[in-house]
């Protein structure tokens, strides 16, 4: 939600803070815009409507300043428009804000804003606020203003009478930052200024940071001197770009194997689970009653594969709750309940809620996280990284992937400790694992006749989803990547309920993709297909059958590789993502930023 950068140095800022921006444009995309300093000491600022290359294309090639601020929108409070646009002005200051100050209405009525206002942002009224109370100590200013918002929000404060510097202040949203050779930078996430520094530090809540072009000062509350805990990523530049791919999307699809190498690999000792690098004791699993797993979206999908999973191997209670209503629906947790939450960025602000309202009942709660340093991962009593590496579509691929491979790790190893399974099948079961990449590779050598396929695709209004057990989970999956990235109504069903009233929707043509891949449910739910089939569905089936020709089963078969059916998930969802992929590019959509979608989504 929102992408902000600073930039504070010997460099030229403009460049800096466009190539940042453009890397941040996952996390909104409605209108970008930039304010810096020129020599005359003046705060100028440009902004558009649109992406960053419409911002691009108004900025000033001649624009020499080293200091400078940018932002990449997500409208949550008034619609998008060049006055919403990011940087706001009022009088000296001039900032960018990630998040959300719900008390702005308030504000204005105290402080008698209104008549300073041009836009409908709460941002522009914290902008009047951080103005009103300046009286030439930026610091004091923001220690004032800070203590009177409620909401989240990560600033990037210029001073008109303050050339060369930046000041920032956050609490909940996200922010990160490093002084190097090159000079100060700070940001929404480590992306924007990976190019020039893999050391950073995660900016800590309620702290004020002053960036200038000799270094970066972090000071409490109280004006008490912090030292910064920089820490270090081992991925580099090229992790974040696109290496010659057309997108983010495709990229990662196909990154999958090595992201699933790199996170299942670690946690394997003695062909066992193994988590000691880690740091999860075996502790966190004796005595566990029952799991609840909470998360959104695709996370959360995630989440549903783990539980049929969990559940029907160890014979142990276990649910799934949307991350935004499990404060609300009283979730029954006790003190041996164990609560894993699930979230790529580790930021989604209804999970990071929902851990915190579980560390109430528990201390058992583990998240499972794929930035490094992220609030969840701080929050949380233990983590379970994943190590899919940065991913930059908004349409999640790889994280959801490794995701479930750390379901798999986490049962068997819960499995070994309650003495639900012994260590000849848990080790087998490990080998199974690790033959995930070499069956995924299989799968990606196909994704040329998975294009020709959605040819058939891209006319429909609607689309369905079916399977039963896990290829139920995984349907969900499959219909939420393909409506939001192709805009095509989808949805999942479990194959045995369609009967019960979505059949109606069923008519000449409507493409149905189902997966049959579970023996103990497979004659059940071919019934369920010719059912389908049987009222004009285009049928597009995925199996390991080794050919169907039978016409009043499927229009078209994808045959997948012969691996146990509780692995043939990954092979899959790989389908699945190379679909609605294609559909969207077929329609001429990009698929990296759908329309209405950020990726790290900090609002409630
Ligand atoms: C869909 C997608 C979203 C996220 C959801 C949770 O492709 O990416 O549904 O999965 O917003 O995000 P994280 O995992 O960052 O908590």
């Amino acid at each position: 939600m929102c992408g902000i950068i600073g930039f504070t140095g010997k460099k030229e800022a403009q460049d800096i803070l466009l190539d940042g921006l453009a890397s941040l444009e996952y996390r909104g995309y409605d209108s970008a815009g930039i304010s810096y300093f020129k020599d005359t000491g003046k705060i100028s600022i440009r902004k558009t409507v649109g992406k960053v290359a419409d911002l691009r294309a108004i900025c000033d090639d001649e624009n020499n300043s080293t200091c400078g601020i940018g932002h990449t929108r997500w409208a949550t409070h008034g619609g998008v428009t060049n006055a919403n646009a990011h940087p706001h002005k009022s009088g000296k200051v001039s900032l960018i804000h990630n998040g959300i100050i719900e008390n702005y209405h308030e504000l204005v009525e105290t402080y008698d804003l209104k008549d300073q206002l041009i836009s409908e942002t709460d941002t522009e009224v914290a902008a009047a606020l951080f103005n009103k109370l300046y009286d030439g100590n930026p610091e004091a200013a923001i220690q004032k203003a800070v203590k009177l918002f409620r909401g989240s929000f990560a600033f990037c404060i210029l001073f008109k009478d303050q050339p060369g510097t930046i000041y920032a202040v956050r609490n909940v949203s996200p922010m990160v930052a490093t002084y190097c050779e090159d000079g100060s930078f700070i940001a929404s996430d480590l992306t924007a200024f990976i190019a020039y520094s893999k050391r950073y530090f995660i900016v800590p809540e309620y702290h004020i940071l002053t960036l200038t072009e000799k270094g970066i000062v972090l000071k409490d509350l109280e004006g008490k001197e912090v030292t910064p805990e920089y820490l270090e990523v081992s991925w580099d530049v090229t992790a974040a770009q696109k290496e010659g791919y057309p997108h983010y999307m495709l990229k990662e699809i196909h990154e999958q194997p090595a992201a699933l190498t790199r996170t299942i690999a670690p946690r394997i000792k003695d062909q066992l689970p193994d988590f000691s690098e880690d740091n999860i004791p075996d502790s966190l699993f004796e005595h566990c009653t029952d799991i609840t797993i909470v998360a959104c979206g695709t996370a959360m999908y995630a989440g549903t594969v783990g539980r049929t999973f969990i559940q029907s191997t160890l014979h142990l209670p276990v649910t799934v709750s949307i991350a935004s209503e499990f404060r609300y629906e009283e979730p029954v947790i006790t003190e041996n309940s164990m609560v894993i939450v699930v979230s790529q960025s580790g930021e989604t602000i209804d999970t990071l809620e929902a851990l915190r309202l579980a560390k109430k009942y528990t201390k058992k709660t583990l998240a499972i996280v794929n930035v490094k340093g992220s609030t969840i991962a701080r929050e949380s009593n233990y983590v379970l990284y994943t190590h899919a590496g940065p991913e930059i579509a908004v349409a999640s691929t790889k994280a959801y992937t490794v995701q479930i491979a750390s379901f798999y790790l986490l049962a068997c190893k819960l499995g070994l400790v309650l003495g639900r399974i012994d260590e000849k099948s848990a080790r087998e079961f490990i080998g199974m694992l690790q033959k995930t990449p070499d069956s995924i590779e299989t799968i990606l050598k196909q994704a040329e006749s998975v294009e020709h396929l959605t040819k058939r695709m891209i006319h429909a209004q609607d689309a369905f989803f079916i399977g039963r057990g896990l290829d139920y989970t995984l349907s969900m999956e499959g219909a939420l990547k393909l409506k939001e990235i192709s805009y095509i109504h989808a949805e999942a069903y479990a194959a045995g309920e369609l009967k019960h009233g979505t059949i109606a929707l069923i008519s000449e043509g409507v493409p149905v993709i189902a997966v049959a891949t579970q023996k103990h449910v497979y004659s059940k739910v071919i019934s369920n297909i010719r059912e389908v089939k049987a009222r004009g569905a285009y049928v597009i089936l995925l199996s390991k059958d080794e050919k169907i020709t039978d016409k009043s089963i499927c229009n078209v078969h994808i045959r997948l590789p012969e691996t146990p059916d509780a692995f043939t998930i990954f092979d899959s969802v790989v389908i699945f993502q190379l679909i609605a992929y294609y559909a969207s590019i077929g329609k001429g959509f990009n698929p990296d930023q759908p329309r209405n979608l950020a990726k790290s989504v900090t609002v409630e």
